[in-house]
């Protein structure tokens, strides 16, 4: 690992072609991730913590990114859902390799209203809907166990809809601090950040590399 050394080669970026809100940025910054066919173009690793700030992360998938924030979907009995509960502060970060960028985001998380986790819901795929329906998150649990629920619960559906289980749907994260870092030849990154201006805006500066 220690040999191994990276040159960034992305052109600049500059304040004046940032956007003036960080979500229209993301956005634009995941758009182009995902027309470029990149792998996984919406994943990100969500960093949340218990109420005495004892840390834990895990990769999650950006689902939305509407006006007040990052959404994403989940249990909310799993352990970051237990961590949220306790303490809404988290961060989530997102690179892309090829492209040589990075976002990071701290913020605080909400739950979405549940009428829009039951739309998302009710538009993924049949098997992930059974999957979340009979998986108690973050719980010890066989294989084989899941595998029975499955069947039991496709049994009692009799082809019927999968209903959304009730602890599950999305948080959504407004965030407090947004970055954007862009990897530059000799380590001299562009990074920068947007912190709120106090007036419902947002004020960019430069930081250090
Ligand atoms: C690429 C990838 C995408 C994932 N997307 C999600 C997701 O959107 N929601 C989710 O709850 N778990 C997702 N997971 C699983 C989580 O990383 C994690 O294992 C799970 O949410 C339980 O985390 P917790 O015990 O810390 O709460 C994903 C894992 C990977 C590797």
């Amino acid at each position: 690992m220690r040999n191994i050394r990276e040159e960034y080669g992305a052109p600049s970026l500059n304040a004046d072609e940032l956007a003036a809100n960080p979500l229209d940025q993301a956005r634009a910054w995941v758009d182009e991730a995902i027309a470029a066919d990149l792998p996984l173009p919406n994943a990100m690793t969500l960093a949340t913590a218990t109420a005495d700030g004892r840390p834990s992360s895990r990769t999650v998938l950006l689902k939305e990114i509407d006006d007040y924030g990052l959404i994403f979907f989940t249990h909310y009995d799993s352990r970051k859902g237990g961590e949220i509960a306790a303490n809404p502060a988290v961060a989530v970060t997102l690179f892309w390799q090829p492209f040589s960028r990075q976002i990071t985001v701290t913020g605080h998380t909400e739950r979405i209203d549940a009428q829009t986790s039951r739309d998302y819901f009710a538009s993924r795929p049949r098997g992930s809907q059974l999957s979340a329906a009979v998986s108690p998150q973050s719980e010890p649990m066989e294989r084989s166990e899941l595998i029975e629920r499955i069947v039991r619960l496709e049994a009692e559906l009799d082809g019927g809809d999968v209903p959304m289980p009730e602890q599950w749907g999305g948080y959504r994260i407004r965030p407090d601090e947004i970055q954007f870092w862009h990897g530059r030849p000799d380590r001299l990154h562009d990074r920068f950040r947007y912190l709120p201006d106090g007036e419902g805006g947002w004020r960019i500066e430069r930081l250090a590399p």
